[in-house]
């Protein structure tokens, strides 16, 4: 691995390069592997000037926030401040259930959030008479790419973390994992001490399990998904296939109801879909073949511990001719 130490010495010169000796950073922690290796090596670069943020949008999976908080500041000591936005984004999404909407949506919402934050960092690097302040993102090579920023794509879906920044944001942005496919950033994350639990979990997508919900977002729905996907993820924990899966998405289609029977009583729920894939960038995928004793077991789970789904399907659509997500 002594090119990932290169990487990782090369990408630690870099940022120091690009913030200097005085220059001030703030990241947005979502709690997956990208922007956690990214706070991580702009950390390493510049200590105590870099500011962690951790907004909980409330559309986080069961468990997360809890994660972020307790897991990576352990690994890295970093400085975290965590916002409860949830009735922000709640409020702001209702109503809506147009996939570029949502998008769009979250991602004004989160920048917005930072603007607290922002202004802080702004006021620190004035007292210190620095010019600039910056914000680190944990952008991919895939994400460029298919946000139009590489040569000769189109634009395929707005990612918020690329796409969707407003205009008028004031701080230069610090992308340290922009060459970077995910299997690298993990070895980056690894070379870095993080945890395991951070290195190598599932990607998710920053607009959360609003994109995972086929209609509108609302509280009720998202805690319906959050349980579903709890025991999905806990059931392929449990059959030892997590790094078999490059991601696991569950996603709820809460405006279909169909009618079911359980016990001696007809019900009329709604279905869930397992979306398992296996890829190696996400830029393509195939959905993977879980075993039917896996997929028995959280399809009886989830029927049977989440009283609003009384359907469960697998998706069998490969990437292309469709995307990962549902939305
Ligand atoms: P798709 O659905 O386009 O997803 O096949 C490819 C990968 O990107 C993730 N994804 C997102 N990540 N913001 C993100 O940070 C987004 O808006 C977004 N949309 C999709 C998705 O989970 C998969 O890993």
């Amino acid at each position: 691995t002594w090119t990932m130490v290169n990487i990782v010495e090369e990408q630690i010169e870099r940022i120091r390069d690009q913030i200097g000796d005085s220059g001030r950073a703030i990241c947005g922690l979502s709690g997956g592997v990208d922007s956690a290796v990214a706070a991580a090596l702009v950390q390493r670069a510049i200590g105590d000037r870099l500011t962690c943020v951790f907004v909980d949008h409330g559309l986080l999976r069961k468990g997360e926030a809890e994660q972020v908080e307790r897991d990576f500041v352990a690994a890295t000591g970093v400085d975290l401040h965590v916002v409860d936005a949830e009735k922000r984004f709640l409020d702001a999404l209702a109503g809506v259930s147009d996939p570029e909407q949502k998008r769009k949506i979250i991602g004004r919402e989160f920048i917005r959030v930072f603007e607290a934050a922002e202004a802080e960092v702004l006021e620190k690097s004035a007292a210190e008479g620095d010019k600039v302040a910056f914000l680190v993102q944990g952008t991919l090579y895939p994400d460029v790419v298919e946000s139009g920023g590489g040569a000769g794509t189109s634009n395929i879906k707005s990612h918020h973390n690329v796409g969707g920044l407003p205009e008028d944001l004031e701080f230069e942005l610090v992308e340290p994992l922009r060459t970077l496919f995910k299997d690298e950033v993990r070895l980056v994350g690894e070379q870095l001490g993080l945890p395991a639990e951070i290195v190598w979990r599932h990607p998710f997508p920053g607009p959360g399990l609003a994109i995972r919900i086929i209609g509108a977002v609302d509280r009720e729905r998202l805690d319906l998904l959050r349980e579903a996907d709890a025991i999905a993820r806990e059931e392929l924990t449990r059959a030892g296939l997590d790094r078999d899966i490059w991601q696991f998405p569950v996603v709820l289609l809460a405006d279909v109801r169909s009618v079911g029977v359980q016990g001696d009583g007809r019900t009329y729920g709604h279905p869930v879909v397992l979306r398992p894939v296996t890829s190696e960038d996400a830029m393509t995928a195939d959905w993977a073949r879980l075993p039917y004793d896996v997929l028995e077991k959280i399809s009886t789970r989830i029927t049977n511990e989440v009283r609003e789904v009384n359907r469960v399907t697998v998706d069998i659509t490969s990437k292309p001719p469709g995307t990962i997500e549902w939305e």
